[in-house]
């Protein structure tokens, strides 16, 4: 057992941790870990560790002295989960190209300025996507306009890695070849973004929750468009609601707003007219409050890179497959489960993606990993490029559980991504008689607050997509 393992029952139990706790939170606005303390601790106990000190007392002045702000960094850093890649969600893009880059275009021809703020830009690989997405489909258009595209985020460290502009495989997973060799160059240590698509991107450290918004000093205002999407899961409902306030504050009139397509918190913001945007929901700023507007719900674009293999044989329950579902390794601990999750996550986003591969093989083989924990494995196998067992693994979900609703869905999502529509519409299908057998506001198990009508319509939305292909 590592010492920050060791340590982490000593965090919780230390008389000081609320304390200490209630002020991290304060202080990084990060209210996600008000109802994670065994997370926090573990993440305190390594940073406890790292500076060989006993006890949130001793963190808790650490804090307080002269290199204060240099560890609160390195805790934020390891607070924050960065999740992100190149042109995620497609959906987004082509809105952005299609419709609203067009519309704003159109309406800056007299002041020749174009603001775009991506909102927790981690590495930054959503600011450069929109760089790549200017320069590649209106440079003519902007040609003399002041474009900017700004990128903030509260972890310095990303921030870092930002400005370096050098990406591994993992964040270039949804741009593929011929793309990835005109916007990236290869070099020996990653893949290093071209200087055309850097040039009117810059980076700033910036608290969503704690600093000034508007805020002239870092361009964040008359903005045309604010990005924050998939940032909102570390934020309280209150924190939220306050956070659309300022961004309605810092949009010029019809700018326009993207969240990330899970955040329901964000959902009918007030101020902000909900536009459907091809099946996407954005948001533009209106003057009139959009008070009891109907619930829109953005389906989760969950994707799977599409492979060049051969299309699996549709799922069938096997009696072969019983061997399979006795899980072959034995743990106990739902918060080391917990824990593997987030390393998963982590590893993911630095782009260790071998380490990943390892991990999400554990995970999928713990006797007491959760069906969140399962499904990030299967994605994480699929992404890697291991589609077998990523198959086999939804087959022993189904196996173990047919009702799983979740499971069918990701299966659909990964025959689509093999080109096999036929099984993959099958899969969607399945996922979606199961869906509307349900109450519409049954969550669904594993779906991190995903309703069950709002599968139901992701579904749909899947499988009509695959018969339109
Ligand atoms: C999952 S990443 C999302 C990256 C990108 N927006 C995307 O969707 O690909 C979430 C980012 O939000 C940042 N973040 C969390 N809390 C923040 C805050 N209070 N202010 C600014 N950024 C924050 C994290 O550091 C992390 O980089």
């Amino acid at each position: 057992m590592t010492k920050a393992l060791r340590t982490r029952p000593l965090v919780l139990d230390d008389p000081l941790f609320p304390d200490l706790k209630d002020r991290i939170i304060h202080k990084t606005g990060l209210a996600y870990y008000q109802d994670k303390d065994a997370d926090l601790a573990r993440i305190l106990a390594g940073r406890l560790s790292a500076l060989g000190l006993q006890g949130c007392g001793a963190y808790a002045d650490c804090l307080s002295g002269s290199r204060g702000q240099a560890e609160m960094d390195e805790l934020v850093s390891e607070l924050t989960i960065g999740e992100t890649y190149f042109f995620r969600h497609p959906e987004v893009f082509s809105a952005l190209r299609h419709s609203i880059l067009p519309e704003i275009i159109a309406a800056n021809r007299e002041s020749r300025t174009l603001r775009i703020w991506s909102a927790g830009c981690s590495t930054g690989a959503e600011p450069y996507s929109i760089s790549i997405l200017l320069k590649e489909h209106f440079s003519a258009e902007l040609a003399g306009w002041q474009a900017v595209v700004t990128g903030t985020d509260i972890d310095k460290k990303y921030l870092a890695f930002a400005s370096r502009a050098q990406y591994q495989e993992w964040a270039l997973r949804a741009t593929p070849e011929p793309e990835r060799s005109r916007y990236f160059e290869q070099t020996p240590s990653g893949w290093q973004l071209r200087p055309a698509f850097r040039k009117h991107v810059s980076f700033h450290h910036h608290n969503l929750i704690r600093d000034a918004l508007p805020n002239s000093k870092l361009g964040l205002q008359e903005l045309d468009i604010i990005l924050c999407r998939n940032v909102a899961i570390y934020f309280s409902r209150d924190q939220i609601n306050d956070l659309m306030n300022r961004f309605h504050a810092s949009l010029n009139p019809n700018g326009w707003l993207i969240t990330g397509p899970a955040e329901i918190g964000m959902d009918r913001p007030g101020g902000f007219q909900p536009v459907n945007l091809n099946g996407l929901i954005v948001y533009r700023k209106s003057d009139q409050p959009v008070a009891g507007a109907a619930p829109v719900w953005t389906a989760p674009v969950l994707a799977y890179p599409a492979l060049q293999t051969e299309p699996t044989e549709p799922l069938a329950q096997s009696e072969s497959l019983v061997a399979d579902v006795v899980p072959t390794v034995q743990e106990t601990s739902a918060e080391d489960a917990a824990s593997q999750e987030r390393e998963l996550m982590r590893l993911a986003d630095r782009g260790q993606w071998v380490a990943a591969l390892g991990l999400a093989r554990r995970v999928i083989e713990r006797a007491d990993s959760t069906l969140e924990a399962r499904l990030k494995a299967i994605q994480v196998l699929a992404e890697a490029g291991d589609m077998e067992q990523a198959v086999q693994t939804l087959k022993r979900l189904l196996f173990i559980d047919r009702r799983c609703l979740l499971a069918h869905y990701h299966l659909g999502l990964l025959l689509s991504s093999q080109g096999d529509r036929r099984m993959a519409r099958k899969a969607f299908m399945n996922a979606y008689d199961l869906a509307v057998a349900q109450p519409v506001d049954e969550p669904v198990p594993g779906g991190e607050g995903l309703l069950a009508g709002q599968l139901a319509d992701m579904a749909l939305l899947r499988s009509k997509h695959e018969d339109a292909l």
